[in-house]
């Protein structure tokens, strides 16, 4: 299989918060189970698009995989459509987009109707249309599209699925998430698109997604709230922190779940994610903190940190390796792709999954223009 990465960012090769990223390990792993032949890297800047391929080819040498002469390339040159000239020339089968949020629309368009298999990063798209129109393109075609939403693969989240599942909760009350990164992902690394995004966008919809995984409940009503201040007075035209009011709905049961964000956090905070989950049914509850996971590393002249062991880390038992739930779902991609019976359906269930998630971003951000508003799904 030949994979075009398009965007070469902060997921794909990490930053100075994050050593790796998460496709780029994803891809790595793939290449071990032979899943990938050739891999090419676009960007709108050539710089970043080749510091992939030196990233790829370092970390293939520390995890002692041998890939094929110029077999790992990035595609020159810089600009907004050179993607497309990508798309066309290296003529891959299979493309992830790991660009910023408001980009996927277009990008995705037009990967879909040259018939490739898809996999792009969350959120599918921001608006319930687009989400439509993107599952119009894919009738028909015998390809894998998904969303990269990596917190199903969790196994803490996968473990409330199966007490969810047997009813060990009893009947669902409400559901609270906190969800907060640091200050330093919409001022510095998502500078120049944190303001056409905000804190519930990039990362409530991790859990509005998860929480419709888990419970099979839908959402009907939101109501939401902001604060800004802090990135408005640095010239980031986004809110610092939104809280959202969600009652989901199955058949005559209904829950409500609150999700709060933030991404200010203190750049001192010892992870990039804070984040916790709290389930509440009426015979028992469930608390997952899936931030500290019970590793704080205090290395010498660094800031304490704690080690989420289940996301994606690099690991070394006899030889170095990556796991943890971001390589799963990378993985999940490309087993799809080389599933025999492949049932699109059950497959591509994240991409369709998207038509309920954007309606919650819609609406979200509609209520927060109305100050609290109650909108209804
Ligand atoms: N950072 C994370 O931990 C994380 C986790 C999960 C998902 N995501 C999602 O991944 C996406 C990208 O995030 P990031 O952290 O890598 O952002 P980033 O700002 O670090 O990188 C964005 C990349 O996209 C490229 N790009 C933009 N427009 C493009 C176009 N038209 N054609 C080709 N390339 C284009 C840029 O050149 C850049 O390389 C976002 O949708 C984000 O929500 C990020």
């Amino acid at each position: 299989m030949d994979l075009l990465v398009i965007g070469s960012g902060m997921y794909v090769q990490g930053s100075t918060e994050n050593d790796y990223g998460t496709i780029i390990p994803g891809i790595l792993e793939a290449h071990k189970k032979n899943f990938i032949n050739n891999v090419c890297f676009v960007s709108t800047k050539n710089k970043s698009s080749k510091q992939c391929v030196i990233k790829f080819l370092s970390l293939a040498k520390k995890l002692k995989i041998k890939l094929k002469k110029n077999s790992v390339k990035y595609f020159p040159g810089n600009g907004s459509s050179l993607y497309k000239l990508a798309l066309t020339k290296f003529n891959p089968n299979s493309v992830i987009v790991a660009t910023p949020d408001h980009t996927h629309f277009e990008i995705c368009k037009n990967v879909i109707l040259k018939n490739k298999h898809l996999l792009v990063v969350k959120p599918l798209v921001t608006s319930y249309k687009d989400a439509k129109k993107l599952i119009y393109y894919t009738r028909g075609k015998n390809r894998v599209f998904q969303v990269e939403f990596h917190k199903r693969f969790d196994e803490a989240n996968l473990i409330l699925k199966k007490f969810l599942n047997e009813k060990k909760l009893g009947i669902l009350k409400y559901c609270t998430v906190e969800y907060s990164q640091k200050r330093i992902i919409p001022q510095k690394y998502f500078k120049n698109w944190s303001s056409k995004s905000n804190s519930f966008q990039y990362l409530g919809i991790h859990y509005v997604d998860l929480i419709y995984y888990l419970t099979g409940f839908v959402p009907t009503k939101v109501w939401a709230w902001q604060q800004s201040g802090y990135l408005k007075k640095r010239k980031i035209n986004s809110c610092d922190c939104v809280q959202a009011n969600i009652e989901w709905r199955k058949s005559n049961l209904r829950f409500n779940s609150y999700i709060i964000t933030s991404w200010i956090d203190p750049n001192s905070s010892t992870a990039t994610s804070d984040q916790k989950i709290h389930f509440v049914g009426d015979r028992s509850k469930y608390f997952s903190d899936q931030k500290n996971r019970g590793i704080l590393s205090t290395e010498e002249g660094k800031d304490a940190r704690h080690i989420n062991p289940y996301f994606t880390n690099l690991f070394f038992s006899e030889d170095f390796y990556f796991g943890g739930y971001g390589i799963k779902s990378i993985l999940n991609f490309f087993e799809s792709i080389n599933n025999k019976n492949k049932n699109f359906k059950v497959l591509n269930k994240t991409f369709i999954d998207s038509l309920v998630t954007t309606k919650v971003i819609e609406a979200v951000n509609q209520s927060i223009k109305y100050n609290g508003k109650m909108i209804n799904i």
